[in-house]
This record gives structure tokens, sequence and C-alpha cells, in this order.
């Protein structure tokens, strides 16, 4: 492609150009030898559509591996594995001619109910942050475009395209902005995706505040913005906003709009070079991609998905070491997600996978003769289904299977229909009927390990009855075999989980405040969510955020941690594999500030490592805090502030299981506002430089206000109880109060010295 450029195109060129031409492509524009470019989801896989195109996961896609959706690989909290398959589906990208994969999507995990949290990583921003970054650098490693999304605060699907997410700024940028700000500086996304909804009112599609002065001034974002499918309210205010390219195709009505905008001088036609000038520059990058000859190679990147999956599986539970199975146990399989498994959820991420593995297969293949098979129930739309056997039919076989066998392994579930894009759940639990199966079950033989198959977290009511249980979310199309590594030990469990399994729903911190209601959400929670909040609020959890185990075990030393020159905390921690076998962990660092001026959760997450130790092997595992990690959003100068002192470091197994603290000294930064006469005389006292000397002034003004305002004084029980009250007390209503000797001019002399010194 010749360097072209906005300026050698007519104003409907430009305009033309910043919307698609049908649903998954931008426009050529032959005249100056530009090309037309495909973008398709995304995120865990190539839905390249051929024939009939929807973004709903409707009509079909060419074949294409089934990675993990986020919600399983994210458990890894392994960016390399992330890479790797990012590197993978960017290869079945180039193949297909796709220019940019529509993901990864990295939107926090408000609420359980949410029905895409099976496309999200996890309830802290941290982890969103990391491991999109990770995904994102390996699909464009192969010269393909991602598109993060959805940019911002997209965190239900109910009324996703009208509902406004009101936020306060706090959360919002520690929270909902957070992963996003890591992946723009990390990784530089070739587009970022807005999302639906409102924030605050504003439509993101049409937020210059959102699209331009985070996203580019603030964040460095150099790449082109480019609209949900159908998420384009005002197309001129859009673009004005900074939204460089609506999708699907308007047929044309936009591009109109856009041309009489700027006709009318409602809109600078310099804006519109800009977005134009993003269109091009993005088919640039595209082209520069060699063509990558196909075939596919199937096997190599099954391989790959079901290696990813056995990394994605979160042993929550396992007593008396009842897992791994033996070859040589009699074990009853039970549960229709054995022989039907659910591998993905329903939506625009919907992919046609090139093969599908079964776990029953995959156990029977190692078992053998030694594994027989129940269907327990039904899942809607099946072959169990379809046989039209009942419930109690099915449900007195697996018992007959379960006290046959010496082991039980149940597979229980979310049906496909209950969570999917578009929609929320109402509720968290399993079907009634896979409750009552498992009952049975455990009834007829202890031994029973469950087996859960779900895209958002489920309560697990039975987590004390039962003395295994397996969470292996949605495992993309290979995960029948990784399931079976990881029952019979091939493969040791390591993943860990990335959101809390609360005892109930309704502890969890956007009860009461989700979906909301006439179109407002509000976030009512603030920055407490996911732990943050049970942490908080002392909650019982089923299982905490960062829970995993093993088949092995690991023993953690003393932490140890300094301040490196550039502010960042070096953290280095030995870790040791106690058991008999290789085995995979994954060290927590967590951070609080032990004062804080600004409310805080008792612990957030601020580094990870996934590190592989052979039995008995030890090794110093080194993390980086970062120092801007540290820091919270200042309202008051609407900028990140790292506040100075000691911070709490917990080395962790999980949220829940601190193995090593230590307290690092941290340098602060300054907020220095100047000081006014409705400034309290805790602000004064609070401020750095100029403090000291007013207070020192005031001092020797007030000659002691206690004394002289006994009436004052003996309200109050001490001079602390005194002090605490005067410290809400704006300095200026000291001027004329009994007993104070001071003057207007004294105090307004004074506060300008010290707002000068500072
Ligand atoms: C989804 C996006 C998706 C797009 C294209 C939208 O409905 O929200 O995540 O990339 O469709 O299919």
């Amino acid at each position: 492609m010749t360097e072209i450029s906005a300026s050698d195109l007519t104003l409907e060129e430009k305009a033309s150009l910043t919307s698609g031409a049908d649903f998954w492509t931008t426009k050529a524009i032959d005249r100056v030898g530009l090309p037309s470019i495909m973008m398709t989801d995304g995120p865990h896989g190539l839905r390249k559509q051929a024939g009939g195109t929807d973004h709903l996961g409707l009509a079909s896609s060419v074949p294409a591996t089934c990675f993990p959706p986020a919600v399983g690989i994210g458990s890894s909290f392994d960016p390399d594995l992330l890479e790797r398959v990012g590197a993978a589906i960017g290869v079945e990208a180039a193949i297909e001619d796709v220019a940019v994969v529509l993901g990864p999507g990295i939107n926090i995990k408000r609420s359980p109910l949410c029905g895409r949290n099976f496309e999200y990583f996890s309830e802290d921003p941290l982890v969103s942050g990391v491991l999109g970054a990770a995904a994102v650098r390996g699909v464009q490693s192969q010269g393909v475009g991602t598109s993060l999304k959805h940019f911002a605060a997209n965190n239900q699907e109910f009324d996703r395209m009208r509902a406004s997410s009101d936020v306060d700024p706090r959360p919002l940028h520690e929270i909902y902005l957070r992963g996003f700000e890591r992946v723009v500086t990390d990784a530089q996304p070739w587009t970022v995706m807005c999302s639906y909804n409102r924030i605050n009112g504003v439509y993101a599609s049409e937020d210059p505040w959102l699209l331009t002065q985070v996203l580019r001034d603030d964040w460095g974002f150099e790449g082109l913005v480019v609209s949900d499918w159908g998420a384009v309210n005002d197309r001129v205010a859009g673009v004005a906003a900074g939204l460089d390219l609506e999708m699907p195709s308007s047929g044309g009505r936009t591009d109109a709009q856009l041309v009489a905008a700027v006709q009318a001088g409602d809109l600078a036609e310099s804006v519109l070079d800009t977005a134009a000038a993003r269109v091009i520059d993005l088919a640039r990058k595209a082209g520069e991609r060699p063509a990558v000859e196909g075939p596919l190679d199937v096997d190599a990147h099954h391989a790959l998905a079901r290696e990813a999956a056995s990394r994605s599986i979160v042993l929550l539970k396992n007593e008396d070491a009842i897992l791994p199975l033996a070859r040589e146990q009699r074990i009853a399989v039970i549960g229709a997600f054995a022989t039907e498994p659910r591998f993905q959820g329903a939506g625009s991420s919907l992919i046609n996978p090139t093969r599908v593995d079964a776990a029953l297969d995959a156990l029977t293949e190692i078992g053998g003769d030694n594994v027989t098979y129940a269907a327990g129930f039904a899942v809607e739309g099946g072959a169990v289904a379809a046989s039209g056997r009942s419930a109690d039919d099915l449900r007195a076989e697996a018992v007959d299977a379960a006290s046959a066998a010496e082991i039980a392994v149940v597979f229980l579930g979310l049906p496909a229909a209950e969570e999917s894009e578009g929609f929320d759940r109402d509720h968290i639990d399993l079907p009634a009927v896979q409750l009552e199966l498992l009952d049975a079950v455990v009834a007829a033989n202890p031994r029973t390990v469950v087996v859960l198959s779900n895209g958002g977290v489920v309560a697990l009511p039975f987590a004390d009855r039962v003395p295994a249980i397996v969470e292996t979310w949605l495992l993309g199309q290979a995960g029948g075999g990784a399931v079976a590594d990881v029952l019979f030990g091939a493969v040791n469990p390591s993943g860990k989980l990335t959101e809390t399994v609360p005892v109930r729903l309704e502890d969890n911190p956007s009860f009461g405040n989700f979906p909301g209601e006439f179109g407002h959400v509000r976030y009512g929670e603030g920055i407490l969510v996911g732990y943050r909040w049970y942490d908080a609020k002392g909650l019982d959890v089923t299982f905490p955020f960062g829970h995993g185990l093993s088949y092995t075990s690991f023993s953690y030393g003393d932490a140890e941690v300094t301040v490196r020159e550039d502010g960042d905390l070096g953290v280095r921690v030995d870790v040791t594999n106690i058991g008999d076998r290789d085995g995979r962990e994954i060290v927590q660092v967590y951070a609080a500030p032990v004062r804080s001026a600004v409310q805080r959760a008792p612990r957030e997450l601020k580094a990870f490592a996934s590190v592989a130790l052979d039995a008995g092997e030890t090794r110093t595992v080194k993390l980086v805090v970062r120092r801007e990690d540290l820091a919270y959003w200042d309202v008051r100068v609407d900028r990140w502030i790292v506040e100075g002192g000691e911070y709490t470091i917990d080395v962790a197994a999980s949220s829940r299981d601190i193995r090593s603290s230590v307290v690092a000294e941290v340098e602060g930064d300054t907020v220095a506002l100047p000081l006014t006469l409705a400034s309290s005389i805790g602000d004064v006292v609070a401020h750095p430089i100029a403090g000291p000397i007013v207070m020192q002034a005031l001092g020797d003004l007030m000659g002691g206000l206690t004394e002289a305002d006994s009436s004052a004084a003996s309200m109050m029980p001490n001079d602390e109880a005194m002090q605490k009250m005067m410290a809400s007390f704006p300095i200026g209503r000291l001027i004329g109060f009994p007993g104070v000797d001071v003057t207007h001019e004294q105090i307004e002399q004074l506060l300008a010295g010290a707002n000068a010194g500072a």
C-alpha cells in the first residue's frame, strides 16, 4: 500500500471510510489503492463468517480452534500461556486473512450474574490488565490486530445498549478503567472497542472524556477506536468525541450526517481527517503482515488448547487426597456433561470448533473397563434429553452406577441457555435436578468428586458434603482431554480463582444495585468489588479469590521487600514444592497502606507469578509491585496519588492464605492543595508544606483556645476529644469566635504565606 493520507480523499470518501462496508469489513477506496480489511470475533478463537453474518453467533463460521474462554484461561494466572494462545489465534486469523481479532474482553466481573462473565478474566483489575495485555501481545506478534473491549464499565448484559453505569470517580478509575489502562500502556492494542452502555449518563461511543482525554491524552493510546457493533447513538458526536470507526455498516446513512455536519460547520473537517487517517493507518498495519498460507495445523492447535485447558482447571477441594484417580479404581462417571460438554458460551464469541473432546471418552481411554457411565440428568437440547427418559429413571441408574463403583465422578454444570451474551442470570444456583441427583449419589457413595462446568460462578451448597470439587469453568474444545489429564494426575492442577465463590448471591457487593432500573445502574459498592468487599466486611466465602489446590503442597519462606530506585517494590520469596509430585504454584502479592487518608480495601492484589516447581525443588520467586499500582485515584486533584508511609506486603497462596507479611516504607506523592478560609483545621494540619507553618502561627495566635473558651472546653471529655472536634472546624470560622483573638487579615495573611511556601 503506497502512502495514502486523508488529504488525498474527498470529504465524502473520508466520511464513508469511518464506517464499515458490511458486517465485518471496512471500505476500500480503489481510487487511491486503499484496501478493505476484515475484523472478526474473538476473543478465544476465530469466528469468521463465510456466509450469513450476524454479531450474535447465530450464523455459522469457518472451523477454528476453540481455546478456553477467559473465565478458564484466566485461572492460569499465566501471561506466558495467554501469549502463546494469543499467537496461535493470530496464526489462525492470518491464515483466514483477518486483520483484527475482536478481543480480549477485560471487563470486571462486578456481579456473578453478568451473562458474559465467561468472556472476562476477573473481579480484579490487575489480573484483567496483565492477562489482557498478554493476550494482545500474543495475537499482535503475528501481525494481526486486537480490539480491547468493551470500553468501559460494561459489567452487565441487561439493557446493555442503553443503561447508564453510574460510577463514582474512584471505582471508575481504580476498578473499571485500571485494567484497560494497563493493557493500553503495556501492549498498545491496534484498536479499542467502545461499549454499548452509557457511563454517568454519556454513551461510551460519544464520550470525549473517555475516548480522548482518558484513552489518548492520559494513557497515550495510538490506535483506532471502533464502536461495538451497533453502539453508535449520534455519529457526529461520536466522531467529535474520538470514535474513529462505526461498525457495522450504517448503509451510508450516518456517513451523510458527517458530511452535512462538516458542511454546516458543526464538525471540524480536521477531526474527520484524524478519524479517517486512523482507518488508513489500520489498513496499512494490516497490509504489512506477510501472507500466511494454510492449512491450519489443527492437531498442534488442539494440543495447545488441551494444555491451556488443563491449566485452567481449579481444584477447589480434595479431602484425604481422594484425587487423583487411579486406573485400577472402579469409577462411575455420572452427568450428561461428560458426554455433551459445555465448553464455550453463547453469543458473538461462539466458535465453530475444529473438533470437540468429551471427558467420558478421554477418561475411558485411560481407565478402560473400570469406567462406567450414567447420564444422571438431561441437558436441554442434548442426546439424553432427546431420549425422553424421565428424571427418576436417570437418577436411579446413576445411583446404581455410584453404588457399584469405588468412586463417583459427577459432572454438574449450567445449561447453555442460562448464560450468554445479551442477558444476565437471575440466580447463581445449579439446576435443582442436578443438586437432587448429587444428593442421591452421595448417599449411595460418599466418595464422590464433583466436576463443574460453568461460565459464571455458581453457589456450592454441597461444598461441605463432598470430598472433592473440581471447577473446570468452560474449557474450550479440548477440555474433555484436559479434565481426564487432571483427574488422573497426568497434569497436576494449578489454576486458582480469579473471582470469589460467595456463600450466597446476597453477599455479593453489587446485590441490590444490579442490574439497576429505568436505565441506570448505581455502582453503590464503590471500590469494594469482589474480594475487596468480602474482606472488608469479614464475610465468609465458600472459596476465596486466589484459591486453588494442587496434588502437591508448597511452603513459603520469609518474604523480603526492597524499594527500588524507580520506586517499584522488588519482592523475593523462597517457595518449595514439599510434596512428591512436580507442580505449579501461583504466588500472589497483596498490598495495603497501614494508614490511609481514604477508604481502602484490606488488601489488593499487586503482583502474581505462576511458577513450575519439581518435587522437592525450591526457587526464589521474584515479583515486582509497580509503584503506580499502589496509588488511589484522588478526586481532589483528579489523578493517581501514591500515599507515603508504611505498606503491608502480603505474600500469599490465596487472598485468605497469607504466608508471609512484611512492611515496606514507600515514598509518597505530594498533594499540595491551596489552603483557603474553608480549609478545616485538620486540612491545615495535614498540609505537607503549609501545615507546620500555619500551625505554629496559629498556636501563637490562639493562645490556647481551650483555656479562653472554657465553655467549649468543658463540653469535651479531654484535650484529645477537643482536638478531634476542632479538626473539622473551618479555619475561617475562627474569626470572631468568642475567646479567639485572631482577625480575618491575620488568617488570610497566614494562608497566603503558607500557600506561597507550598
Ligand atoms: C459484542 C462484541 C462483538 C461484536 C461483533 C457485539 O454484540 O458485544 O463483543 O465483538 O458484537 O460480533
